[in-house]
């Protein structure tokens, strides 16, 4: 939008606005309140409701808010008779065929068309004809569908198109005979719900938490995902101590995702309450035996026991203490502390898929917020798929390109999905990102990275090209396949790329919703990675203490050197492939039943809060180590407060400094940590380390020429989306059942063939 200021006259009150700026939106922010369906802020321009009426000096008849732009010297009226009685007009042709089921509606209470009819519709109907019927319906196992309530705003469509770049739905027949529906009858899609968000009727129902609660029964806690590294903000609604739902409906949140979550996000929640939580400290007295059941004092007085015992007799580095990227910044903090000051051990570390040690040593720009992304005029991706991994980043490249115009470049082995909205897909040969990273940083190299990447030096020119025409921000984003020199080298980078008018920012693509705050905490600082420590088993280590289990692809099927212990104690959820060689197991709390922190890819430092009681005897991660420490003779003085863990945090760790809670409370004005950048870093070691990498890399090889599926990574089952029957389904392909009106689930047994008995993923 320009910076040049406008007069505009609303209600008789003159305001300066900016030149270009929409009515609707110039109204609701000086407070003057417009009803609206079509209208959503950020999407494609629908203008189909007409609620949004006012009427425009020297315009001869009422005018949509929604698709005025404002122009010097206007004056709008915002409230009077005429436009009153149009919007009551309007409400009423929207009810004459909308069934008045409110008491059995799921969106009865926060429904928006509910709330409209209240403060602008007529209280008495005149329309007595037949209305229209159409049976409920599920449309896949997740999204529920009632035909008959929607006003046809078509805010799903675009919501599916725009921001998931799926265009899975759409709307069918004609008249008043258009009904929302799918392709085939059936929803083959990402699933995330954003359709069912962004509904303002009870139309597109979320169809695992359907007829299980009122609106007005949940208490809403605002708090931070646990899956991916974006962090979304959301509300959990729970009701006597179970999680109802998870929402980002700005009613009651407005952080950085505004209404989106992923399937993961909004769906996944049910193992939070799920049968098969660990209900109580379980101990196994002899290997091989079974694990008893136990009380807290004798699990913590029994691990202290061991682990003295065997620190005293192998020394201190024969302890080996693994945080994870799921858990707390609280929990991953008290964990190093136990590791360094109380046992003293050098072996200590974190299980996240790639250390992000390199990046940060060497910033010379600062992260990418996702609005950042979203309002950024180039991007640059090299490895990743966010649009399976890391949804949010994804919609915001997306919308980045569909309603900013930016640029976008992928450079990928194989075709992802966000290859379609690309300006320019430089296809590699996989396992050559390394390449690409070098021939960014010296184009003197080109020969020899196109020979690696399989590309023409035409490709790689006309990158530099579309770098060196930016002006504004230009975000360069990258996944996990890059080594540590091409990370140094890639953070490094910015005083070469950065012109006037164009600022370079950086977006790490870390895989787990704490990566950052794990890495940020020093678990990730230790001389030893989980693997040389997995090699060590049995030999130099001897007892190893693991929060959670093993997630990433390079430590599976390692788990078999746990057996070569003496002791091993996890602290988890549920019973996973870890715990079956522990010898104590302590049940933690999730992240529904603690107060703590993640710190997301934007370097966001975010809360999370607890909704929840801790189930059965579970206790947050930090208190348990905490507890350990006082048995082991150190008093940590947190006096069960994670907020006096924090504290601690904000002293010690200088990113963090000057942190507070209080200071973290508002979603909406996100708190960044302070990562240091320098103007120039000096990277010869790790660009020389890069150069032979690349010459190690072979110069021929087929590249990949599918583009993955839908949820191939959304969809894969963990230890956590195994609790959830509906990740099953799709996990098993999201076969379509014989009949749709009634669910899913209790059509097919997912008990039986479907279940997908492996886990493969660390979710
Ligand atoms: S669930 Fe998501 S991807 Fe599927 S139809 Fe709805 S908005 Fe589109
Ligand atoms: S289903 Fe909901 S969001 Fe979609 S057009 Fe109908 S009322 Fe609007
Ligand atoms: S995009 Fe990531 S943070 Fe957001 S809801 Fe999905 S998993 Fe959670
Ligand atoms: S909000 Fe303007 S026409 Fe719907």
């Amino acid at each position: 939008m320009s910076t040049e200021v406008i007069k505009v006259t609303i209600n008789g009150k003159e305001f300066e606005v900016p030149k270009g700026a929409r009515l609707i939106d110039v109204c609701r922010e000086k407070a003057f309140d417009i009803p609206s369906f079509c209208y959503y802020s950020d999407l494609a321009l629908q203008a189909s409701c007409r609620m949004c009426l006012v009427r425009i000096e020297k315009m001869p008849k009422l005018q949509t808010s929604c698709t005025i732009t404002c122009t010097d010297g206007m004056i709008v009226t915002t409230q009077s008779d005429e436009i009153e009685k149009a919007q009551r007009s309007m409400l009423e042709f929207l009810l004459a065929n909308h069934p008045l089921d409110c008491p059995v509606c799921d969106r009865g209470g926060e429904c928006e068309l509910q709330e409209m009819t209240f403060d602008w519709g007529g209280l008495e109907e005149r329309f007595t004809e037949k209305k229209n019927y159409y049976p409920e319906r599920y449309l896949s196992p997740i999204v529920a569908n009632d035909p008959q309530r929607c006003i046809l705003c078509k805010r799903c469509t675009r919501v599916c198109d725009e921001w998931m770049g799926e265009d899975a739905i759409e709307a069918g027949g004609r008249g008043a005979n258009t009904v929302i529906g799918t392709y085939g009858g059936w929803l083959d899609c990402s699933q995330c719900g954003n359709c069912i968000e962004v509904c303002p009727t009870g139309t597109l129902l979320d169809g695992t938490y359907r007829h299980q609660a009122r609106p007005w029964e949940l208490a809403q806690t605002i708090t931070t995902c646990s899956f991916c590294s974006d962090g979304c903000q959301m509300s959990l609604g729970s009701r006597g101590g179970e999680v109802m739902r998870a929402v980002a409906r700005d009613r009651y949140v407005n952080g950085i995702n505004g209404e989106f979550l992923c399937i993961k996000g909004r769906f996944a929640h049910p193992f939070v309450n799920h049968e098969d939580r660990i209900r109580t400290p379980l101990i196994r007295y002899k290997k091989d035996g079974k694990l008893i059941p136990a009380t807290w004092d004798e699990a913590i007085k029994h691990v202290a026991r061991r682990l003295d015992e065997i620190v005293d007799a192998n020394g201190r580095n024969s302890l080996a203490v693994i945080g994870s990227p799921r858990i707390t910044n609280e929990a991953n903090y008290v964990l190093h502390k136990f590791a360094t000051e109380l046992v003293g051990t050098e072996n200590y570390g974190a299980t996240d898929a790639f250390s992000l040690r390199p990046f940060f040593d060497n910033l010379t720009a600062p992260l990418a917020t996702h609005r950042d992304i979203r309002y950024a005029k180039t991007i640059l991706l090299i490895g990743g798929e966010p649009e399976e991994l890391q949804p949010l980043t994804g919609r915001q490249i997306r919308q980045a390109v569909r309603n900013g115009a930016a640029k976008l470049i992928v450079v990928n082995s194989r075709k992802i999905r966000l290859v379609e909205q690309a300006l320019q897909f430089v296809h590699i040969r996989p396992g050559s990102e390394d390449a690409f990273v070098l021939a960014l940083a010296d184009n003197g190299t080109d020969s020899t990275a196109t020979s690696k990447l399989g590309v023409e030096g035409a490709d790689l020119e006309a990158v530099r090209q579309t770098i060196s025409e930016t002006q504004g921000d230009f975000v360069i984003m990258f996944g996990g396949e890059l080594s540590g020199a091409a990370q140094a080298v890639i953070a490094a980078l910015a005083p070469s790329l950065r012109a006037d008018g164009r600022r370079v920012l950086l977006h790490p693509l870390p895989i787990y919703n704490n990566s950052l705050g794990v890495h940020d905490m020093g678990l990730m600082n230790g001389p030893h990675s989980i693997e040389q420590m997995l090699d060590g088993a049995g030999e130099s280590i001897r007892a190893m203490y693991i929060a959670g289990r093993f997630l990433p692809q390079h430590l599976r099927g390692r788990e078999d050197a746990l057996s070569k212990l003496d002791f091993l104690v996890v602290q988890e959820l549920f019973e996973t492939d870890t715990t079956a060689f522990a010898d104590v197991v302590l049940p933690a709390a999730s992240f529904a039943e603690v107060d703590g922190t993640f710190t997301n890819n934007d370097g966001f430092v975010q809360r999370v809060r607890q909704s929840i009681p801790p189930v059965h005897q579970a206790k947050a991660d930090w208190m348990i180590t905490a507890q350990l420490a006082t048995e082991l003779q150190m008093d940590f003085g947190f006096e069960m407060s994670s907020s006096a863990v924090f504290r601690e945090i904000s002293e010690s760790i200088p990113a963090y400094s000057g942190m507070r809670y209080p200071l973290l409370k508002d979603e909406t004005n996100p708190v960044q940590a302070r990562y240091a950048v320098a103007e120039k870093r000096d990277v010869s070691e790790a660009l020389n380390s890069l150069r032979q990498t690349v010459e190690t890399l072979p110069s021929e090889g087929d590249k990949l020429a599918v583009t993955p599926d839908v949820g191939h990574e959304l969809f894969k089952i963990g230890t956590l989306t195994d609790k959830v029957p509906q990740f099953h389904l799709l996990a098993a392909g999201n076969p379509r059942p014989e009949t749709v009106r009634v669910s899913p689930l209790y059509q097919i047994t997912v008990d039986a063939e479907l279940r997908n008995g492996v886990v493969v993923s660390g979710d």
